[in-house]
C-alpha cells in the first residue's frame, strides 16, 4: 500500500454502520481522517436480513465519512460476522520444487493452497486461510520459511468459512450502495484483533472478545498466530431487552438507561442511587434504584461471559492465555463489564481501544470502532488489491440471473 493512500473500513454492525476513512502517514502510523456512523436496522445477530435498510444505512454512513474527510470514497473494506461462521485448523504439505531446494514465495503459496484443500459443502465459502506456522523437513515453528533449504514444506493454518448467501448479501449491499468491495470480506473479530491487540499479547496468548449489539465474537491467539475463532448470536441488545421488560419501559429508554446507569456487577455499587424511568403508553415516570438495574444487567452479562468461556475452553491453547482476555465492542463500555469478566473467567481482563492517530482520535478511540479501524489495518496488512470478482461482472451476472431466473 502506498503512503497517504486513502482507505475506508466499513463495519456493518447489528447496531450501527461505521465508515472510517484513514491513511498511513510518513511514520507508518494509521491516521483517521473521516468518520461516518448511522444506526443499522437491516441486520439480525450480525447477518443482513433487510437489504434495502442496510443499503440505506451504508450510504448514509459512507457519505458522512466522505464529508468529514473531504475525500470521495469508491472502495470499502467490509467485515462479516454471524453464527454461520465456522473455523478449523488444517495442515498441508508439499515437496519443495526448485533444483537448489531453497523455499520460495511460490512454494509458500502452493503449501497454503494444499492446506486449504478441505471438503466444503457448496453453500459455504472460505473467508480466510491464516498461516500459523511452517515446518521445513523436521524443523518446526518457522514463521516465514522463504529462503530456508529443505525438501518437504508443511503449513499449519487456521481456516475461516462462512455461508455463501450471507457473504454475497454483504457484497450486494455494498455494490447496491454504489461502492466497490476492496479485497475480500473480513471476519469481524479478526479485524478487531488487528486494531486492539499488541504483538506481545498475541505471542503470550490472548483471547479477544468483541461484544457488539447482536453478536459476541471470540478470537484466540497464541505464539503470534490465530488459533481459534467463534461468533455467538448474543450481545448488548439482549441486555437492553431485559431492561425494557424488567423495568417495563420502551426499548429506546432501556437503551438510554443501560448506557447511563448500566452496571454489570451489583457488588461494585458502593452507594445506591435513584433513577427516573419514563413510563410507557402515557404512564407516569417511576423512580427505581440503580441496584435494580444492576440486578437485571448482571445475569445477562454473566451468561454472555460464561458462554464465551465455554467456547474458549474448546481451543487447544486455552491453558496458555498468558495475556488473559481483551474485551472490546460497544457492550464492553457497560460499567463493571471488565470486573465481571475477570470474575467469571478467572483471568486478567482489559478493555481494548483501537490504536489510531490523527485529528479524529477522540471520536474513534472507543471499543465501538475496534472493527471499523481493524478493517483499515487489514487493508494495510493484506494490500488493497482488487476484489476477486470485478463488480461489473457480478452486476452483469445478476442482471442475467434476474432476467432468466
Ligand atoms: N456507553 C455505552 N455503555 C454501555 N453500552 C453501550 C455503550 N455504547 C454502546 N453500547 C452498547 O453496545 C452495543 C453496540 O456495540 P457495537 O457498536 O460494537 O455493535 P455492532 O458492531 O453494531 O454489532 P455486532 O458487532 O454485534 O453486529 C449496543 O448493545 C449498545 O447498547
Ligand atoms: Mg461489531
Amino acid at each position: 500500500m502506498e503512503k497517504n493512500e486513502i482507505i475506508c473500513g466499513l463495519d456493518i454492525g447489528t447496531t450501527k454502520i461505521a465508515a472510517i476513512v484513514g491513511k498511513v502517514d510518513e511514520e507508518g502510523n494509521l491516521n483517521v481522517v473521516g468518520v461516518g456512523t448511522h444506526p443499522s436496522h437491516g441486520l439480525r445477530r450480525g447477518v443482513v436480513v433487510n437489504i434495502e435498510k442496510t443499503v440505506d444505512s451504508i450510504r448514509q454512513a459512507v457519505q458522512q465519512a466522505e464529508l468529514t474527510s473531504g475525500h470521495r470514497i469508491t472502495k470499502v473494506f467490509a467485515g462479516i460476522a454471524g453464527d454461520h461462521i465456522r473455523s478449523l485448523n488444517s495442515k498441508g504439505v508439499i515437496a519443495v520444487s526448485g533444483k537448489d531446494k531453497i523455499i520460495t514465495k511460490k512454494d509458500v503459496g502452493r503449501v497454503l493452497d494444499a492446506a486449504q484443500n478441505i471438503s466444503l459443502p457448496r453453500d459455504r465459502k472460505i473467508l480466510h486461510v491464516l498461516p500459523q506456522e511452517f515446518t521445513v523437513d523436521n524443523q518446526d515453528g518457522i514463521k516465514n520459511p522463504v529462503g530456508f533449504a529443505g525438501t518437504l514444506l508443511e503449513a499449519e493454518v487456521h481456516i475461516i468459512t462462512g455461508a455463501v448467501t450471507a457473504i454475497q448479501n454483504i457484497i450486494n449491499c455494498i455494490e447496491e450502495a454504489g461502492y466497490e468491495v476492496g479485497n475480500n470480506i473480513v471476519l469481524e473479530p479478526y479485524a478487531s484483533s488487528l486494531s486492539v491487540l499488541h504483538e506481545d499479547e498475541r505471542d503470550l496468548g490472548v483471547a479477544i472478545i468483541d461484544i457488539g449489539g447482536g453478536t459476541t465474537d471470540i478470537a484466540i491467539f497464541f505464539d503470534g498466530a490465530i488459533r481459534y475463532t467463534k461468533v455467538l448470536g448474543i450481545g448488548g441488545e439482549q441486555v437492553t431487552n431485559d431492561l425494557a421488560q424488567g423495568l417495563r419501559t420502551s426499548k429506546d429508554q432501556a437503551e438510554e438507561i443501560k448506557k447511563r446507569y448500566g452496571l454489570a456487577m451489583q457488588s461494585l455499587l458502593q452507594k445506591d442511587e435513584l433513577i427516573s424511568v419514563p413510563g410507557v403508553a402515557g404512564r407516569l415516570p417511576r423512580e427505581i434504584s440503580r441496584s435494580v438495574v444492576a440486578a437485571i444487567v448482571e445475569p445477562r452479562m454473566e451468561e454472555i461471559f460464561q458462554l464465551a468461556l465455554k467456547y474458549m475452553e474448546k481451543s487447544e491453547v486455552y491453558d496458555s492465555l498468558g495475556a488473559g482476555v481483551v474485551l472490546t465492542g460497544g457492550a464492553s463500555l457497560i460499567e463493571g463489564a471488565k470486573e465481571l469478566a475477570q470474575r467469571v473467567m478467572g483471568m486478567p481482563v482489559e478493555v481494548g481501544i483501537p490504536r489510531v492517530y490523527g485529528g479524529l482520535v477522540e471520536t474513534v478511540r472507543s471499543p465501538i470502532f475496534a472493527t471499523g479501524v481493524g478493517l483499515l489495518y487489514y487493508a494495510i496488512k493484506h494490500g488493497t488489491t482488487q476484489p476477486p470478482e470485478p463488480p461489473l461482472i457480478t452486476k452483469i451476472k445478476k442482471m442475467v440471473e434476474d432476467i432468466f431466473g
